[in-house]
């Protein structure tokens, strides 16, 4: 049955969900009244308090094994296209299709693949041709690297017609949609997997075992953030599809892009599968730079006029989070402010301390100061997981991040050919994407404080924290670097 984009939007409730217009499926700016705000943060705090019952736990799941993982991939500019070009570096893999708006976009992400054998046909007709592609009947897997808005549209309708979703962070903007997300994945038991790269990065990992082994102690605190200064680029014509960043930016007040910080903290707190976060509450500075260079921008160029007295974000948002566990996290959001990058990622334990931030990371066990480089060697040695040791140089060679991207993508299409669960499942997906609405919710009334769903629905208590020790699996191979 062939479904009307429009009919199928509506029918997914994405239209006008969000506080601002960032979450209209288009990219597009639009007039908000005062009565459609109080309406989308009522919207918010009813869809936090739903009630539902898990139809299937997808957590721990393991789907029928695909000897070969055939792929198509949805929104291929920046980072998408590199994702083509590190998924057909890794065995068992056939990227059968490539869709984006902009033919150009798919074109070049075709001739950015590495080894031979992949027969893509592009899909680009218009910005529907996307559904296409996902109604094939020889597509496994589909990876959606779109803007923001389009993430949970296109992960729904592909999840309808029966393919595993992997998709760019954050998965959802809208409380409703996360909730759709994980109704889905359980109905049709596909899995949604959030392509959270910074759960692979290397400190991240070493810390996430070392809680394991017990180093940390109790998790006490753990603070994370996208502190990541693009104020420049949010201006560039070239630079993204249609602006969608600066709009995204221009109209929604919170923690836009909450995953970078929060995925790695979470799987170290065993958030989702042993422990679960309770509530939030967050808070903006005021916007000091994004208006300003709108207006001055507005001076020569007419485009930008329309910016002019938007509701930016504030530069900076705190937003903190109680954990069921008793600990707290800290998740920070900077985008324009000139300042070094950082995730931050801190771990304050009973029995020791770890930073990555400013780099290089740092672990301590006492107010003495930090390690020593032959102590933090040791440490690294003993505790480096299984994961990193089999594939870690290889992903270096490869890059994307340092590495972490291509580790992400190997782990992926590794538990899709072993049939094993997903590290990074529909409910993680979920809870760490909800922070951004709720945290809207909660800078717009005074930084009060409102629940977090639980999208297990109970069953964190006994979901069991993913292996990182590749226990099972770790068969993939990868392609000749040489390429
Ligand atoms: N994990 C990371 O480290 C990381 C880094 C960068 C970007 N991202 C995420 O990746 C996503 C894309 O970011 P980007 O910088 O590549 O943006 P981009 O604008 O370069 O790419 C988005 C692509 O989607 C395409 N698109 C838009 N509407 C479409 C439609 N209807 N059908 C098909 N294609 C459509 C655009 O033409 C464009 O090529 C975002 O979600 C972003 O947050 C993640």
């Amino acid at each position: 049955m062939k479904t009307n984009r429009r009919g199928f939007l509506k029918m997914a409730g994405l239209a006008g969900a969000g506080v601002m217009t960032g979450c209209s499926p288009s990219s597009g700016s639009r007039e908000i009244s005062a009565e459609t705000v109080t309406y989308a943060l009522d919207t918010i705090r009813q869809q936090a308090e739903r009630k539902y019952s898990q139809t299937f736990n997808m957590s721990g799941y393991c789907a029928p094994k695909l000897d070969v993982v055939r792929i198509g991939f949805i929104g291929v500019g920046n980072r998408g296209s590199a994702a083509v070009e590190r998924i057909s570096r890794i065995d068992g893999v056939s990227i059968v299709a490539i869709g984006d708006v902009q033919p150009d976009k798919a074109e070049a992400a075709k001739k950015r693949i590495k080894s031979p054998g992949h027969e893509a046909t592009l899909y680009t007709a218009d910005d529907e041709a996307w559904m296409e592609l996902c109604r094939r009947d020889d597509i496994d897997l589909v990876y959606i690297a779109s803007h923001w808005a389009m993430h949970a549209p296109m992960a729904l309708y592909a999840m309808e017609q029966g393919k595993h979703v992997a998709l760019e962070i954050p998965a959802a903007t809208t409380v409703e949609d996360c909730w759709k997300l994980v109704e889905t994945s359980e109905r049709t038991k596909k899995h949604c997997v959030i392509l959270e790269n910074c759960c692979y990065d290397f400190f991240e990992l070493l810390t996430l075992n070392m809680a394991r082994q017990g180093f940390f102690g109790d998790i006490v605190h753990c603070e994370g953030a996208y502190i990541h200064d693009i104020m420049e680029s949010l201006f560039e014509k070239e630079k993204r599809y249609d602006y969608w960043r600066l709009k995204e930016n221009a109209k929604r007040n919170g923690s836009l892009y909450p995953t970078h910080g929060l995925g790695p903290v979470c799987q170290l707190m065993n958030v989702n599968r042993g422990n679960k976060m309770e509530y939030m509450t967050s808070m903006s500075s005021a916007d000091f730079m994004l208006n300003k260079k709108a207006k001055e921008l507005a001076g020569s160029n007419d485009y930008f006029t329309q910016f002019v007295d938007n509701p930016f974000r504030g530069n900076m948002n705190t937003t903190c989070i109680k954990t069921q566990t008793g600990s707290t996290i800290m998740l920070q959001h900077d985008v324009t402010s000139p300042r070094p990058y950082s995730r931050i990622h801190l771990v304050s334990g009973t029995k020791a301390f770890a930073q990555k931030y400013p780099l290089p990371g740092k672990i301590a066990t006492g107010h003495d100061g930090f390690m020593s480089e032959e102590e933090y060697a040791k440490v690294e040695k003993q505790y480096t997981p299984a994961i990193v040791a089999k594939i870690g140089d290889l992903a270096k060679q490869i890059g994307g991040h340092g590495g972490m991207d291509f580790m992400m993508d190997w782990r992926l299409i590794d538990c899709l050919r072993n049939g094993l669960p997903m590290d990074m499942d529909v409910y993680d997906a979920a809870a760490w994407s909800v922070i951004g609405p709720l945290s809207e919710w909660s800078v717009a009334n005074r930084s009060a404080a409102i629940d977090i769903p639980d999208f297990t629905c109970g069953s964190w208590k006994t979901n069991i924290p993913h292996d990182i020790e590749l226990q099972t699996g770790g068969t993939t191979g990868v392609l000749n670097q040489d390429n």
